[in-house]
């Protein structure tokens, strides 16, 4: 049985300030960016809302402009606003600057990467039953940028886990789980050879496990939960992983439901978030007008959440899953021919319409 696409709102604090003044920084993005989210404003503006939006160039697009792809008035502007709509940004393999992801998420403290991922009527693939939340820690492990060479040919990078980033990602986790009514939360891990670190992070779980009695705990080593993940989908539900196995795993998970093209994400903190599809940049199809722009449209439904307007954001993934369940209009990943603007429209139609 596939699941109604439905809300997945996180009632952090910051979020009541958020919805006061509903100013938000808008980063179009390199590659796909700004066409994904050029589609997410149109449903945005297909809802009615208003918000006042503060666009912001970073990364690659905002290297070539200013010189640098994090220009003092991106953070001014996510200082002020609190709250981002962000497309995705271009990170050099093998050399270039750090992580602009990384250096916002840890500058403002967004602790807890979520992505939900679930099946959608209307999009086939070999799994069924898939109904899952991501719950990535965002700010340290081998994402720390830790790394040096100790001897030519030899080099070094740490990996750094915290028992507080531990203890408050599982809670964001478990939190999560009960404000959603979800039945089990599952720590994925490689403590069996990374006895120190890992087993530091299921330690902190298994205590924060311990104040949610109705929420089913497990644990699983990362390569036999990806295993397990293709096999039987439908025996995890929130999954709670550090950093680098998050990024990895969100991505197996995209993979069941149809592909990057579907899947939203938000960075929450404490003061703030930053709302982001999981795909990347998507060089090899940027500027063709052929980008799936569902993924940055469930995340601005997310965003919707969290300034405190659900039914809103309901209304968008509602008009989301019409247009994926007809089938008449869908961009090539996911079995279609039509393209961003097309699939953009029908979705600012079904909005209008709902
Ligand atoms: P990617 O996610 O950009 O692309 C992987 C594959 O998925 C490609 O075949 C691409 O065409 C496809 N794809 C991605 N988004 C799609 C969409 N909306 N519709 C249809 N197909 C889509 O990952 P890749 O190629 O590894 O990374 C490219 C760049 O993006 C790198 O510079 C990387 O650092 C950056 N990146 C940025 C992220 C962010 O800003 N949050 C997240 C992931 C990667």
């Amino acid at each position: 049985m596939k699941k109604k696409v439905k809300s997945t709102a996180s009632r952090k604090s910051g979020r009541t300030t958020a919805a006061a003044c509903r100013a938000v920084t808008l980063i179009p993005g390199d590659g796909v960016g700004p066409e994904v989210v050029g589609a997410a404003l149109a449903v945005l503006e297909a809802t009615g809302i208003k918000i006042e939006w503060d666009r912001q160039a970073a990364g690659m697009s905002a290297f070539r402009r200013f010189g640098t792809p994090v220009p003092d008035a991106l953070i001014e502007s996510l200082k002020r606003t609190r709250v981002a709509l962000k497309g995705p940004l271009e990170t050099r393999v093998a050399e270039g600057w750090r992580s602009i992801n990384v250096h916002l998420r840890r500058t403002f403290d967004l602790y807890a990467n979520v992505r939900p991922t679930m099946n959608f009527d209307g999009v086939h693939t070999p799994f069924n039953n898939v109904d899952l939340i991501v719950v990535r820690e965002n700010t340290e492990d081998l994402y720390s940028g830790i790394e040096h060479e100790i001897a030519p040919g030899v080099v070094e990078s740490i990996k750094v886990i915290t028992a507080r980033a531990s203890r408050r990602i599982a809670k964001f986790a478990f939190e999560y789980a009960r404000t959603h009514r979800r039945k089990s939360v599952t720590a994925i891990h490689k403590a069996n050879i990374m006895k120190l670190s890992d087993g530091l992070f299921l330690k902190c779980a298994r205590a924060v496990s311990e104040s949610y009695k109705s929420i089913r705990y497990q644990e699983q080593i990362v390569d036999a939960a990806c295993m397990r993940l293709v096999t039987q989908p439908e025996s995890f539900d929130v999954l709670l992983l550090e950093n680098l196995y998050g990024d990895i795993v969100s991505d197996l998970c995209a993979g069941l439901v149809g592909g990057l093209g579907l899947v939203p994400g938000a960075n929450y903190g404490d003061k703030g978030a930053i709302f982001e599809a999981v795909h990347g940049t998507a060089p090899d199809i940027a500027g063709k007008g052929v980008a799936n722009p569902i993924a940055m449209i469930l995340s601005s439904a997310m965003m919707l959440d969290y300034l405190g307007i659900p039914a809103v954001g309901d209304k968008i993934r509602a008009a989301t899953a019409s247009v994926l369940r007809a089938g008449k209009v869908l961009t090539r990943d996911v079995g279609g021919k039509a393209s961003t603007s097309e699939v953009t429209a029908a979705i600012v139609r079904a909005v209008s319409r709902g």
